[in-house]
């Protein structure tokens, strides 16, 4: 079987509110997305996946839709985006959608009838439920913005996992999916390559509507997810939806696969021919620091676990490899940075090479999360109203205000923690307003961008993050590197040091991984002949008596023998 094109591409995401804008207005567009293809091209990133577009009240920054048929306002209009997809497919770069189909806004025609008009179709298109009692829900359920996933209207309660501006849509409905289908047709046909089909785990609820057993907060509430996660009717929903409208495209077809998803459950989802999804995003490899939910935790307890990295890459290597693709990713605009998180701005340099180096070449399709390449790190916001424009973080404040912690505490553990830190406006040089093409109306911009964190000043560099990641994918793609790791045999090298990430892919030629995760020297023994060293974050190679030692976060990409 031919390999699929997605396999050997290089994925990109662009937050589209903090990327570029093109009109003044402080909000990034797809006008300035247009205008830096040639910039993404130049990387070497051909699969963008662009942040959603959809017309939205921006509860939850286009995750709540309004309208499938519109383009976000902000954004442009649809002949702005069939223009961005003509001008990506004439550079070879192909454009996935970010599809929210969990959920609408409740701002949507379908969930203003079926609040008007309890008789509707559109009823029946979400979960409404009678509460248990004199204003009691229907059960204990938390959603994951830190409330019930209940909310009263009218008579009746209904269900959201999100905000409560997004109802949850019933996929048990014919129907609605019915309705999904000709939006995702519609896309297709327009020119788009694909979707990331946003928070799709969730689409399968326990029908039952029972509480939860597991033990509730103080609120009375569980964030169970189990009862919305990864529940058996999801494949049927994604089987019907591959065969009614994936089936007939050329398109790629990524689900975010929240909820603590297995390799093996995942296995369904996306083995190879014919599984509904081509590939999930996991995420098993984002918070292996334990700076998770660690808002008790001072920042020196939070600490690369390198063994749960490595268990991780491997669990779902060793599922899926021959079976099943699948992407690799360190964040994306739902993360810290992972410069802040696994790497060290003391080091950034070193840290984010180091990092990119690693992920690179492992078994997958990587995805870049836009500013990594040059850098980017966590906000260091100095209020709690710095971070206003995320709903979730701003509702995780107040439950945390009412748990009795202090502003200063909470400010703390967001500059640590938030989405809101991977938003911030991209840093395209070292102007006032970053290049960004206005003041930025969202979210205040990095300070560090007059310390080099920027497009342009990395450019002029040739030791930069940037011609790093350049000259990094370009070996990536090399055919003679490329198969060894599409199809040579990945293993890890000294799989029990603490500090050391080191992998091997057999094959042709044989090509090693070496990367120090840690910001001290750390020593690593090595029993092979260096054939050639083909990247590397510093200079000059320490290697004596079989032992490298390896500086703060210093990183190989070697061919042994
Ligand atoms: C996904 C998105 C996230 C959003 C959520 C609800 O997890 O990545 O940004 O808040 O879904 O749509
Ligand atoms: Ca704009």
């Amino acid at each position: 079987m031919a390999s699929a094109w997605w396999k050997s591409s290089i994925g990109y995401m662009i937050y589209p509110e903090s990327f570029k804008d093109s009109n003044g207005d402080g909000i990034g567009d797809l006008g300035g997305i247009i205008s830096k293809l040639d910039y993404l091209h130049d990387l070497g990133v051909d699969l963008l996946w662009i942040g959603p577009l959809f017309d939205s009240p921006m509860d939850d920054n286009g995750y709540d839709v309004r309208d499938y048929g519109k383009i976000n306002p902000l954004y442009g209009t649809m002949d702005d985006l069939k223009r961005l997809f003509s001008e990506a497919h004439a550079r070879n770069m192909r454009v996935l959608l970010d599809f929210p189909i969990n959920h609408t806004s409740d701002e949507h025609p379908w969930f203003q009838k079926a609040l008007s008009d309890p008789s509707s179709k559109e009823r029946g298109y979400y979960y409404f439920k009678k509460g248990k009692g004199e204003n009691l829900p229907p059960n204990n359920w938390a959603g994951f913005f830190s409330t019930s996933a209940w909310e009263k209207a009218g008579e009746e309660y209904y269900l959201h996992i999100f905000t409560k501006k997004m109802p949850d849509l019933n996929w048990e409905n014919p129907e609605l999916r019915k309705e999904i289908y000709d939006i995702a047709r519609f896309y297709l046909e327009l020119g788009c390559d694909g979707f990331r089909l946003d928070a799709v785990t969730h689409l399968a609820k326990d029908l039952s509507f029972e509480d939860s057993e597991m033990k509730p907060d103080p609120n009375g509430l569980v964030l169970d997810t189990s009862k919305f996660s990864n529940r058996p009717r999801l494949y049927d929903y994604l089987s019907e939806f591959r065969e009614e409208v994936f089936s007939h495209y050329d398109c790629l077809v990524v689900g975010e696969a929240g909820g603590c998803i297995s390799p093996e459950e995942s296995l369904k989802l996306v083995e190879k021919p014919g599984a509904p999804l081509n590939m999930v995003f996991n995420f098993d490899t984002v918070w292996n620091n334990g700076n998770f939910d660690s808002i008790k935790k001072k920042d020196e307890e939070i600490f690369t676990d390198v063994f749960a990295l490595r268990r991780n890459f491997m669990r779902w290597y060793e599922v899926l490899n021959g079976k099943a693709d699948m992407p690799l990713y360190w964040c994306n605009h739902d993360h810290p940075r992972v410069v802040s998180q696994y790497g060290s701005v003391a080091y950034r340099n070193e840290s984010a090479k180091m990092l990119f180096l690693t992920l690179l070449f492992l078994y997958g399709t990587p995805f870049i999360y836009n500013g990594e390449e040059i850098g980017m790190s966590n906000a260091n916001y100095g209020s709690l109203g710095d971070f206003k424009s995320d709903r979730g973080t701003m509702n995780s404040v107040e439950a945390y205000k009412k748990e009795g912690y202090d502003e200063e505490t909470i400010l703390h553990y967001l500059n640590r923690t938030s989405r809101v830190n991977a938003r911030t406006p991209m840093q395209w040089d070292r102007s006032e307003n970053v290049g960004f093409g206005s003041k930025p109306a969202i979210n205040k911009v990095n300070p560090n961008y007059l310390e080099g964190v920027n497009v342009y000043d990395e450019m002029c560099d040739p030791y930069s993050i940037l011609n790093f990641y350049q000259y990094a994918i370009a070996l990536r793609k090399n055919p003679a590197y490329a198969d060894a790791v599409e199809y040579g045999r990945l293993s890890y090298v000294d799989p029990n040091h603490p500090d050391v990430f080191s992998y091997l892919h057999e094959g042709g030629t044989k090509l090693m991984v070496i990367s120090n995760f840690r910001p001290y020297t750390v020593y690593f023994t090595f029993y092979y002949e260096m054939k050639d060293v083909l990247l590397h974050n510093y200079d000059g190679v320490l290697l004596k008596d079989h032992v490298i030692t390896l500086r703060p976060f210093e990183s190989f990409l070697l061919v042994v023998r």
